[in-house]
């Protein structure tokens, strides 16, 4: 028997330190003017140097928990979408297990980019679903400050830092997930990646000498099928429930380009003013940026009992997803 699964409880935190297109026009050949036309981004927020991706996730998960009323004993499952790990192992997921004390939560990460945290809630839905686990915490974590290379204009721009989290519980009828649907399409794996540190490259003198340890990127292939990949998805996940974009009370997007996000409404033939946008304050937090905006706009009091709720990603594999939830 299925079980309906919930969000309880949320919660984000984006570090303190604030980086503005003015500060990298300083660093690097490039103008406030042309990264706030061509991506909707202003600002972006950097970690501290002693503050690693397990401590912005540490710090969402503690508001996600204090919002649930939930004990951190009473966490089954904890799963933490990531691409900038504190370390290739052990998993993150495994470090916050110990710093927020669930002592009792199985722990692993999650691997999909910018479309984690929906592979995230829907791997935690199907164990809450099934009868598995009764409560999970499903955390997008980023510190892509740590991946860019900050000589490279074409790509240091586009990010930031931050970290968003939910409570997921079986049984939980408010804010109840009503259809996922995800897509992976590894023809895409070339055309967004960090090439070295892993089995492909070891580091070596060569690969740091070849800036390989940084995220490289297509933009303009990445541009072309985001949108659409993301437009399809909503779709296939709303006619599952016999929806369809018009019933969207507020779309929730990855946040990785004003442009991208203008693409997908056309598509949609969706109002871009119901679409949640804070792109310009924070850049792209790849996995973080879904539940951040969602955190975000129901401290907005823009999320009411009852609106259907769509969130929707796409990054690198490609990988990209959909998640429609009843509030
Ligand atoms: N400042 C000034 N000039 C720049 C900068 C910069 N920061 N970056 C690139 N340029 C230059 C380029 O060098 C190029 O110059 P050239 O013509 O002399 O060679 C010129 O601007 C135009 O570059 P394009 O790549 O054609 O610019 P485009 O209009 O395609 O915009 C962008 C680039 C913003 C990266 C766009 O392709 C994009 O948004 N792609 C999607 C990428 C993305 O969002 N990735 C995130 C990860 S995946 C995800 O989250 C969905």
């Amino acid at each position: 028997m299925h079980q309906a699964v919930g969000i309880i409880g949320s919660g984000y935190y984006v570090p303190e330190r604030i980086v503005s297109n003015i500060d990298l026009e300083n660093m690097l050949d490039t103008t406030d003017e042309w990264i706030w036309s061509r991506t909707g981004i202003r600002e972006r927020r950097i970690a501290a140097n002693n503050q690693v991706t397990s401590d912005l996730a540490v710090a969402a998960g503690q508001k996600a928990l204090l919002d649930s009323g939930i004990e951190a004993g009473e966490i089954d499952l904890v799963i933490v979408a990531t691409m900038t790990p504190d370390m290739p192992f052990p998993a993150t997921a495994c470090i916050i297990q110990k710093k927020l004390g669930l002592s009792k939560a199985v722990a692993f990460d999650l691997s999909a980019a910018c479309s984690g945290f929906i592979y995230g809630v829907s791997v935690a839905q199907q164990y809450l679903q099934n009868g598995t686990y009764r409560t999970a915490l499903v955390i997008g974590a980023e510190e892509m400050s740590r991946i860019l290379d900050w000589k490279d204009r074409n790509t240091c721009v586009l990010f930031g830092d931050g970290a968003g989290a939910v409570v997921l519980q079986a049984g939980a009828k408010e804010r109840e997930i009503i259809s996922v649907h995800l897509g992976t399409d590894g023809s895409g794996c070339d055309l967004l990646k960090m090439t070295a540190g892993g089995s492909l490259l070891p580091a070596s003198h060569e690969t740091i000498d070849q800036r390989l340890h940084f995220l490289q990127m297509n933009g303009k292939e990445i541009y072309k099928y985001a949108a659409k990949a993301m437009a399809e998805s909503t779709i296939i996940a709303l006619n599952k429930i016999g929806l369809s974009p018009r019933d969207i009370d507020i779309l929730i997007p990855h946040q990785a380009n004003i442009r991208i996000l203008e693409g997908l409404a056309e598509r949609l033939k969706y109002p871009l003013s119901n679409v949640y946008v804070n792109i310009s304050k924070y850049g792209n937090t790849s996995a973080a940026s879904i539940p951040i905006a969602l955190v975000e706009a129901e401290e907005a009091g823009m999320l009411k009992r009852d609106d259907i709720v769509l969130l929707t990603g796409f990054g690198a594999g490609f990988t990209w997803g959909t998640c429609v939830i009843k509030w």
